[in-house]
């Protein structure tokens, strides 16, 4: 989704811009664009395309003077990608720029009130409304005119403004969507996201719906919905420029792959203590989990996938009726939730707008929210009743890797830790179980090392048109996120069906040569999944399972097989997951995909 970046300090604003806008690209943009305050009059420069069009036309930045800008990458949702419907917009006497990231939904009313008070539009973009909107309104007073502008807007917006009236400060304001301040010394910043400036400082503040900044270079002021100033807390970001580059590796996803063990074991060991599960932010009294009659897991995307595993997890482990929910469809579904109601939210970015709106829903209704988030001072994590983060790192491809994983993990640390305080568990059980989490980063390494077995299933395969994953219970939870992880960045089509529902209606789909990939880990079901392999390969699939080690039955119905080592039966999707993202990616290597960025893809959807 778009990113934003803003800069007022002592230095030419155009390359640093343009240095936060490259690192903001892994959001997924179609165009960009800066307005730059020089010498009183605001000067844009945009363009449809890479960046890299913008860097040739201002020599990276250095062709263009001053020290105040606002930046921009675009990814079109009213408009298609073009010059004239990239950001910045400005009002019609030039006088104010915007940037913004969100949607304005009646934005078609006002832009009919603007166009019958004269105001002639630009663009085909609901964000022009803006910069004409606080033209109409302003009385010289840029804060006070917000106020007034944002009563009128109907919608989510993270809105960076210059005005030419102020040479030595900006202003931003969000609502429902992403924006930090970051504060440096003699320089301060606005970003969508912390790797645009954090090689200038790791100084940074979250603001709050409907809170205002105005930016000077050596200070910035914050006001609250009332009006009034407040302090901010200032938080300080643990990881480094480094985490959120590419190390020597070809691709993030790549990289972000080959860093899940080490992200497992930040996740998973600090919240292991004498064979107990230890969650410091998170209070759930044995009394109040009896009096839990349901739980709903909801979230979007391969977040959702994790929720499909959660509900066998928590419902094993918990004994309480747990649903998993798509959040665009939790929220307006009348989900029936009381206070007896725990809800589960799940979020890498804490950012999706779907993901918020049922967070918001459900704690409307009276349940208790606990969220498993990895951005720290995201909207997820600050408006949730309790958060577990997973201590992922940065998360840059857009198709989520680590993130997914130690969601997973903290599924596993949230149903344990429930089942502690309930008693579920005897002794050995539990004992058992934690041993088997705390093993889990060693086992995913070891997989990783063996990476090359997955790499020649990949050369052999990446010509496919259609390519179907089956599994049974966890393993099709996790059959679901293998599927998505081949599609979304390889284009080739799949699909993930629970393996005993393919021959009511899918199995038609299966012809000669087409790749059926079968996870089959859970030894409860496996005879059963033998004769869904065989099914399938009657009808003229090549099948490529995956599996415990050990497992030699498998070998004699599968044509190939992946081997995983063997865990808890509960922990099988970590260790199943990892050869299925490799063969995403390595088949979408062979292909020459844009891995990172995959075509109409972004990393963080914060519009509806
Ligand atoms: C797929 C992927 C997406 C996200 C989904 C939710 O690889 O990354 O499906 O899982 O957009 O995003 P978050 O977790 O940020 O709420």
């Amino acid at each position: 989704m778009c990113g934003i970046v803003g800069y007022i300090g002592k230095r030419q604003c155009a390359p640093i811009l343009l240095d936060g806008l490259g690192r903001l690209a892994y959001r997924g943009y179609d165009s960009a664009g800066m307005a730059v305050l020089t010498e009183g009059k605001i000067q844009v420069i945009k363009a449809k395309g890479r960046l890299s069009v913008l860097e040739e036309r201002t020599k990276n930045g250095t062709t263009v003077e001053g020290s105040i800008g606002i930046a921009h990458t675009r990814w079109a949702t009213h408009g298609e990608p073009s010059d004239v419907n990239s950001h910045p917009h400005i009002s019609q006497s030039g006088k104010f720029a915007v940037v913004h990231n969100g949607i304005i939904e009646n934005y078609r009313k006002l832009r009919t009130f603007l166009t019958e008070k004269g105001f002639t539009f630009m663009s085909e973009t609901d964000t022009e409304v803006f910069a004409h909107l606080i033209e109409y309104y302003y009385n010289g007073n840029l804060v006070e005119t917000m106020w007034k502008v944002m009563r009128k807007i109907e919608g989510s917006y993270a809105l960076g403004v210059l005005c030419d009236d102020y040479p030595d400060s900006f202003l931003a304001v969000r609502k429902d969507s992403p924006l930090i301040v970051g504060i440096g010394e003699g320089e301060n910043f606005i970003a969508s996201d912390v790797p645009a400036i954090l090689k200038y400082t790791k100084k940074v503040c979250y603001l709050e719906d409907n809170e205002i900044v105005v930016l000077k270079k050596d200070n910035v002021t914050v006001y609250n919905a009332d009006g009034e100033t407040i302090d901010k807390e200032i938080c300080t970001i643990n990881w480094d420029v480094a985490s959120a580059e590419k190390g020597g590796y070809e691709h993030f996803m790549f990289k972000e792959i080959m860093e899940q063990s080490k992200a497992l074991q930040d996740t998973i060991h600090p919240r292991i203590k004498d064979g107990e599960i230890v969650l410091d932010n998170i209070v759930l009294t044995s009394e109040y989990l009896n009096s839990v009659d349901k739980i709903f897991i909801v979230a979007c995307g391969s977040a959702y996938h994790v929720g499909v595993a959660g509900k066998y997890v928590i419902e094993s482990l918990v004994g309480k009726p747990t649903e998993v929910d798509l959040a665009s469809e939790f929220r307006y579904r009348n989900p029936i939730v009381t206070d007896r109601t725990l809800i589960i939210i799940i979020s890498q970015s804490g950012e999706t707008a779907d993901t918020i709106a049922a967070m918001r829903e459900a704690k409307r209704l009276g349940g208790r929210v606990i969220s498993i988030v990895n951005v720290v001072g995201s909207t997820i994590a600050k408006e949730s009743d309790e958060v577990l983060y997973t201590w992922a790192g940065p998360e840059i491809a857009v198709a989520t890797t680590k993130a997914y994983s130690t969601q997973l993990a903290c599924m596993y640390l949230l149903g344990i830790y429930m089942s502690q305080k309930l008693g579920k568990l005897s002794d050995a059980e539990q004992k058992a179980l934690v041993a088997a989490v705390k093993a889990l980063p060693e086992a995913v390494e070891k997989i990783l090392s063996c990476r090359e077995n997955v790499q020649f299933m990949a050369s052999r395969f990446y010509n496919s048109k259609n390519i179907f994953f089956i599994g049974r219970n966890l393993d099709y939870a996790v059959a679901l996120e293998g599927s998505l992880k081949l599609k979304e960045i390889s284009y080739i089509h799949s699909e993930a069906y629970a393996a005993g529902e393919l021959k009511h209606g899918t199995i038609s789909l299966i012809e000669d040569g087409t790749l059926v990939v079968a996870p089959a880990t859970g030894e409860r079901l496996f005879d059963k999944m033998l004769s869904n392999i065989r099914e399938v390969k009657a009808r003229g699939a090549v099948v490529m399972a995956i599996a415990a080690e050990g497992n030699t039955a498998i070998a004699e119905e599968a044509d190939y097989c992946l081997y995983v080592p063997k865990t808890h039966p509960l922990l099988t999707p970590s260790l199943t997951v990892i050869p299925m993202q490799l063969f995403g990616y390595y088949v979408a290597s062979i292909k020459g995909c844009d891995i990172d960025k995959p075509r109409n893809l972004a990393k963080s959807v914060t519009v509806e």
